[in-house]
């Protein structure tokens, strides 16, 4: 049986926290806090929760210059500055010139790092496209142009692929020169991890939309986008694409939105 945790028995004083928030049952307390099982999904709760510093994850072991203690009760962002910052928040299509470095790239991915997954798998994978852009939107079209009568766009799409003398702007693109893929098994952590790091974006001066024709691609024919794509495991889906830069546009005002439909039953 494989053991997840380190237990310092002489730090422990059988308080019992680690045990209570256990959601696999893996800890009992009788004088100390000892693993009893072999289900743990390393989520990390027992540690975080222990004032005495007794529990650590072993696989995480010698990582303890990304552990950063807090006072759970100091309240670091109001809910007034959280809203007003949502309410701010718009699709950016047009960008300037300028294009993110990678230092800034680390800082956005790590709004991802803190992302809640899916029984805690943590298998939310990024990809950045720059160079290879066009390479890859050569192959989201010659996927998802069975679909041209339907969509417009990518119709339009399709034209501008053949002669982009006469368009003004890229369909799918827009004025974007940079993409940020999300890959995950589970669509509802891909989409929650990018949406982090779509703030975090917003936070930085960088803007971006998502892109419902390029996921499409992965929609149509997974099997043929993944080609693009060697060093990712082919279970893994596309479930996000954020076309990001600096906004060259500032909008100056929030817009009316349908109300929100909430039911409570
Ligand atoms: C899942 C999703 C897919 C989207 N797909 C596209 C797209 O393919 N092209 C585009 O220009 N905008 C796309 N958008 C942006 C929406 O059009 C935009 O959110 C909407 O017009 C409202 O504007 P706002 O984001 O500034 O509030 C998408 C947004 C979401 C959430």
């Amino acid at each position: 049986m494989e053991l997840k945790l380190k237990i310092n028995e002489d730090l422990c004083i059988a308080c019992k926290q680690c045990q209570q928030v256990c959601i696999r049952d893996n800890i009992i307390v009788e004088d100390f806090a000892v693993e009893t099982g072999s289900n743990c999904f390393e989520c990390g709760h027992c540690m975080a929760i222990c004032r005495q510093n007794a529990i650590t994850l072993k696989s995480f072991e010698h990582d303890s210059d990304k552990i950063v203690e807090y006072d759970p009760r100091e309240s670091i962002l109001e809910y007034d500055d959280l809203l007003e910052f949502l309410k701010r928040r718009r699709s950016i299509r047009w960008f300037k010139n300028k294009k993110i470095d990678e230092v800034t790239f680390d800082k956005l991915f790590k709004g991802a790092y803190y992302s809640p997954s899916a029984q805690n798998a943590q298998d939310v994978e990024f990809v950045v496209l720059d160079d290879k852009l066009d390479e890859f939107m050569n192959l989201v079209y010659d996927i998802i142009k069975v679909e041209e009568d339907e969509f417009f766009r990518i119709k339009e799409f399709g034209e501008y692929l053949a002669d982009n003398t006469t368009k003004k702007f890229h369909p799918l693109l827009w004025e974007g020169k940079q993409l940020i893929l999300t890959f995950s098994t589970d669509k509802t952590s891909a989409v929650i991890a990018n949406t982090r790091l779509e703030l975090l974006a917003y936070s930085l001066g960088l803007g971006g939309f998502y892109s419902l024709f390029i996921l499409k691609s992965d929609e149509i024919n997974h099997e043929k986008l993944m080609e693009f794509f060697p060093d990712i495991d082919k279970n893994k889906h596309m479930f996000s694409a954020f076309i990001i830069g600096y906004p060259k546009k500032l909008f100056r005002k929030t817009i009316p939105h349908k109300d929100i439909k909430v039911t409570y039953y």
